[in-house]
């Protein structure tokens, strides 16, 4: 057997529908707002990779130094045999992990971008030839089912894109995950952390205008996929820090009066000047909120690591 597979659990329909699904019902609320998985054609991650090499965007880097100084730990602690990823991107801190778990060992990457998983899949299969990859394209916030494979598993979650959830929706999530468990499996889940406002707004404003790239890639994506006459120059790049919520919001604030077309959707939706649509809320955290969401959907935290700043924590959970 080949030790690349790709599934995807996600028909090109079934993706399809989903976009215009949350296309008419953001556009169409007030305030409008677009959820952020449809950052991420080829484009939208290629300019997430780039968002992860900035030196604003310190979290990629945090997480990173964790992994180093912990990966044979979280190793020794699951003595996993399949290594579940979701929304793995390029899996590049991924392979700080699966070099501690050594083979042989089966990985199966998530994701709804499938150039990322195939990029990734191509990357890691490159040099590390026992490895077996099954490789899915589906969306972890809907019924995420994996296949069959070898335990103990080690499902993660890396990245903090766990904030990228609204509180309610991560909930539903880590319930979801906590079936998905069996006696012995773990999480391991990356939550960036509560700082200093300065330090956080110029992770999602950077100077060169990376994240605004990526912000309004999400436009690109509905005007290529439902035929929509978005000009991504009428709106400019919001990143703000709300205190109450404790998370990062970013919007797309429209430059002028701005009138739109979505010929899939047969919709036409009107932008006042200054109006802001939400695209994307990446939540902070804090030791003892992460240990109550966890509990809440009972997984009990065992260790908690944070990098050598406390800027980011990585969290090894279990059944309760
Ligand atoms: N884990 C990587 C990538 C983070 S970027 C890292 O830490 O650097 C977030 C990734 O999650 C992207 O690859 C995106 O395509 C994926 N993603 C976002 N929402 C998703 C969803 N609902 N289901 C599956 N993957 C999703
Ligand atoms: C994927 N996720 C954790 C990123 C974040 O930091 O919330 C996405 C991102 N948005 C803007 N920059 C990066």
């Amino acid at each position: 057997m080949s030790p690349f597979t790709l599934t995807r659990t996600l028909p090109a329909d079934a993706t399809a529908a989903a976009l215009r699904s949350d296309v008419a019902y953001g556009l169409n609320r007030s305030p409008k707002q677009l959820p952020p998985k449809w950052f991420y054609d080829a484009h939208g991650s290629e300019l997430f990779e780039e968002i992860t090499r900035l030196s604003e965007y310190y979290p990629t880097r945090a997480e990173r130094e964790i992994l180093t100084a912990r990966a044979a730990e979280i190793a020794r602690a699951t003595g996993a045999r399949t290594l579940v990823e979701l929304g793995s991107g390029s899996s590049e801190k991924t392979r700080l992990l699966i070099d501690a778990l050594g083979t042989p060992l089966t990985y199966v990457p998530v994701d709804v971008s499938e150039s990322a998983l195939r990029g990734a899949g191509e990357a890691l299969l490159a040099d590390h030839q026992e490895l077996s990859v099954h490789a899915l394209v589906a969306d972890f916030q809907h019924g995420l089912a994996l296949p069959q494979t070898p335990g103990p598993r080690l499902v993660a979650f890396l990245g903090g894109t766990i904030g990228n959830l609204l509180p309610d929706e991560r909930a539903r999530f880590l319930g979801s995950v906590r079936a998905l468990l069996s006696r012995g499996d773990a999480l391991l889940l990356g939550t960036d952390l509560v700082k200093d406002e300065a330090t956080l707004v110029a992770a999602y404003d950077d100077a060169q205008g990376v994240t605004a790239a990526f912000n309004k890639n999400v436009l690109s994506v509905i005007d290529r996929e439902l035929g929509a006459d978005f000009d991504p120059a009428d709106f400019e790049h919001v990143a703000l820090w709300d205190r109450e919520h404790e998370w990062i919001e970013m919007r797309l604030r429209a430059r002028g009066n701005v009138t739109v077309k979505v010929p899939a959707l047969d919709l036409t939706v009107d932008f006042s000047r200054g109006e802001e649509m939400r695209t994307e809320i990446s939540a902070k955290f804090r030791e003892e909120g992460v240990r109550a969401e966890l509990a809440a959907a009972g997984l009990a935290l065992q260790h908690w690591w944070t990098d050598s700043e406390s800027r980011f924590a990585l969290s090894l959970a279990f059944p309760a």
